[in-house]
């Protein structure tokens, strides 16, 4: 059984006049790894301060572990924080650089009785915990090297290791793989998680990239412009957005105006469809999301819609065509090729369509007009150079 390690209620941030959290509630379990996603500026890193301590919400509690936290400093809380910029010493090689902590540290003299008499820890200690963390982030072998001889990838591990070393029950991550070419942030995705779970302790995360949110998290937090938008697993997230904000967000998602006549039956364009979404009152207006993925290219007299296509991308796995319903351009990806102005019939499975109340943002996401004409754009202009990325030719 998962127990809650932490508690945010009713948190509110205000910076002069500007309020950058709006009444925050939200809990994470111990061992849990959540995530908090979200565009920039939505208010990820203030969320992490306030449980790392660094600064305190304007108003609203922080629990951990049941007691209320908001006046604890940071470094009396169970909790570690590696910032993006993950500041090594770089006089100071791999052993050192983990061992530094545990240098500062006095424990409880296990020779006096009394248990009052604070000592450091012994070598022997300190060599035994470090090298347990070189065990866990796969630098064994490389205690002698300056960070300066690592790659991005290493020196993020070795940060890892420096604030995992002191045990902590937490560890902040604010965009810690944000400095890391593409492929190498895919491999320490997987190692991140596979610590996570070796170690076993809460890791709380903050990322705008839905897709790193997706593969490492147990729980999802989505969150714009201060406010929480929907909390959930990977799966809720992507399956059943809350709004079209959330399902514009994590993955494609085209979102048309319907209505919802009855239960298991909407309406767009003027047609009725099946789909399997029950709840809504009799008639309301509702934002209907449909995948790309979801979406069935037919012969027109086959489709329940019939639209043209207006652009192609071939994207390996598949391909991207933009088609337009009426002047409301849809994404479809497929792995047969239409060509551009192709009229095509589609079909939708009812499990293919999830019904959303309508929101705030009702209206200004999930139309692939503007998407199209990026893609006109990209393919008037030249391929950038691929600058080498610096500092991995040490990677093994
Ligand atoms: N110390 C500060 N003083 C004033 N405004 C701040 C401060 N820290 C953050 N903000 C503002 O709060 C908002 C949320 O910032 P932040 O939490 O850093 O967002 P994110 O990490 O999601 O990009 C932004 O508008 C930012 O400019
Ligand atoms: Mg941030």
């Amino acid at each position: 059984m998962s127990k809650e390690l932490i508690r945010l209620q009713n948190c509110c941030m205000a910076f002069d006049d500007e309020q950058v959290l709006n009444n925050l509630n939200l809990y994470i379990n111990d061992k849990e790894f959540l995530t908090l996603l979200g565009p920039s500026g939505c208010g990820k890193t203030t969320t992490l301060r306030i449980i790392g301590g660094f600064t305190t919400p304007t108003s609203g509690d922080v629990f951990f572990d049941g007691v209320r936290i908001n006046a604890v400093p940071p470094y009396q809380r169970q909790i570690n924080t590696v910032f993006q910029k993950y500041a090594l010493f770089p006089h100071l090689n791999v052993f050192e650089n983990i061992a530094f902590g545990l240098r500062m540290k006095k424990v409880p003299d296990p020779a006096d009785p009394s248990g009052k008499r604070m000592v450091k820890l012994s070598e022997d200690e300190i060599t035994r915990r470090v090298d347990e963390m070189l065990e866990i982030i796969s630098l064994k072998g490389f205690e002698n090297r300056k960070p300066d001889a690592l790659s991005g990838g290493q020196q993020q591990r070795v940060a890892i290791a420096r604030a995992l070393v002191n045990r902590p029950k937490v560890l902040l991550l604010d965009e810690p793989l944000g400095a890391l070419d593409l492929k190498l942030r895919k491999d320490m995705q997987m190692e991140l998680k596979k610590i996570q779970q070796q170690v076993g302790i809460t890791f709380v995360y903050v990322t705008h990239d839905q897709e790193e949110a997706l593969t490492m998290s147990d729980t999802i937090v989505v969150m714009d412009k201060g406010s929480i938008q929907q909390i959930g697993t990977p799966e809720d997230i992507y399956n059943e957005p809350k709004n079209a904000f959330v399902a514009d967000f994590i993955g494609e998602s085209n979102i048309i105006d319907g209505i919802m006549c009855a239960d298991s039956i909407v309406q767009m364009y003027g047609r009725k469809f099946q789909c399997v979404d029950s709840g809504f009152a009799p008639n309301e207006p509702v934002d209907v999301v449909i995948r790309p993925e979801d979406i069935d290219i037919v012969p027109v007299e086959q489709g329940q819609l019939a639209g043209t296509v207006t652009n192609v991308t071939f994207k390996g796995m598949q391909y991207d065509i933009i088609v337009d319903f009426r002047g409301f351009k849809w994404l479809i990806q497929t792995t047969d090729h239409s060509p551009v102005g192709a009229k095509i019939g589609v079909k939708i499975d009812p499990d293919g369509f999830h019904i959303m109340k309508k929101s705030a943002y009702s209206g200004k996401f999930g139309d692939y007009s503007s998407y199209s004409e990026e893609y006109d754009e990209l393919s008037d202009t030249e391929e950038p150079e691929d600058d080498a990325a610096e500092g991995d030719s040490h990677e093994e």
